[in-house]
């Protein structure tokens, strides 16, 4: 079965398709380059270039795939959340599709994809349940998962993002927008405690805003004494991603010990990070097993959207009907 994914509840315009769960193309355009000037996402530029640019990214995933059109059997979309303008640039992109092609639609959940994108090219290892961690742009968040269709969220940041915390760091040491890729590229091991950062940890909530905070002032602090060096800097994010890290890596590991589940789903644009996964790895002891994605399926895709759509809809026989709307919350 053929199934076509769509992405675009951000910056990413994404199609891929899929042959069961096997990954035939994964096509992604980003529109960055023409946000990169103003420090973060311009929904409204986000959207044109969605508009502008779905059909030839479609065009180029079925001709990578060597699938024609008229062969996809099932069409999945992300419907939440994202930014509302360019949703519902996929999500009537997808819709037109179904009815066009007669074909079945559903929509899926962003995060939800996310936590499916260690699934992807391997149909063997659904056992649940399962505990979830999505790591992303928008949201950091800990769930536990009794099927695909049965997620619970059990806790998640009362402020920033994860993602969103290392872009402001990165921002605010003039590494640019987005900046958790900078960081993890700069990050020396030598340096990261050499600040005593931490990040707030309430059960399975945690909270970044004052972690950002803190390397904002101590930054200001170096500046007040002199030119901030280079050096500096890379001590800076070296022990802000130390503590940002260990405070996901306890935080799951105390979602494990309370709910008994020792097997952790990760997923999104921060399970990029080297170091994170290298933490994660490490920290897999005593039937701990933490199942993470190539990193290529790590940022925003749409063979995640195509996986977890096949799957509820092969599983479980869920779709939607044409009056499913966009929600960006
Ligand atoms: O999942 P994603 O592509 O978009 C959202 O759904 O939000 O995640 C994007 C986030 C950005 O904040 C970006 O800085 C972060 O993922 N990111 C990283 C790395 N690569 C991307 N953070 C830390 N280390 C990385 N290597
Ligand atoms: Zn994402």
């Amino acid at each position: 079965m053929y199934t076509l994914g769509v992405e675009t509840s951000c910056d990413e315009t994404s199609c891929a398709i899929l042959k069961n769960y096997k990954v035939l193309s994964n096509i992604t355009l980003s529109s960055l380059g023409e946000h990169k000037k103003y420090g973060g996402i311009i929904p409204e530029i986000a959207s044109r270039a969605h508009l502008n640019n779905i059909d030839k990214v479609l065009n180029i995933a079925l001709k990578q795939a060597g699938v024609h059109l008229r062969n996809i059997d099932l069409i999945a979309v992300t419907h939440k959340p994202g930014l509302m303008g360019a949703l519902v640039v996929g999500l009537n992109f997808a819709k037109a599709l179904s009815l066009s092609l007669n074909k079945p639609f559903l929509g899926v959940s962003h995060l939800h994809a996310h936590l499916f994108s260690s699934f992807l090219n391997d149909e063997k290892n659904f056992k649940f349940p399962l505990l979830g961690l999505v790591v992303s742009g928008g949201h950091t968040s800990i769930y536990r998962l009794g099927d695909f269709d049965k997620i619970k969220l059990l806790g998640q940041t009362c402020d920033d993002a994860c993602g969103e915390t290392f872009d402001k760091v990165a921002k605010a040491l003039g590494y640019g927008y987005p900046g958790g890729a900078v960081i993890d590229r700069l990050f020396n091991p030598k340096y990261k405690n050499y600040f005593a950062f931490r990040c707030g940890r309430i059960g399975l909530n945690l909270s970044f805003s004052g972690i950002k905070t803190a390397v904002i002032y101590k930054k200001m602090e170096i500046e007040k004494k002199g030119i901030l060096k280079e050096s500096a800097k890379i001590r800076l994010i070296s022990s802000f991603q130390e503590a940002a890290v260990g405070a996901i890596v306890q935080t799951i590991l105390e979602a494990v010990k309370k709910h008994k589940i020792k097997r952790v789903i990760c997923g999104g644009g921060v399970m990029a990070n080297r170091y994170l996964r290298q933490k994660l790895a490490d920290s897999a002891k005593e039937g701990i097993k933490f199942l993470i994605p190539s990193r290529e399926y790590t940022t925003d895709n749409a063979a995640m959207v195509a996986g977890l759509g096949f799957y509820l809809y092969n599983k479980k026989g869920i779709k939607s009907n044409l009056t499913l709307k966009a929600e960006a919350n």
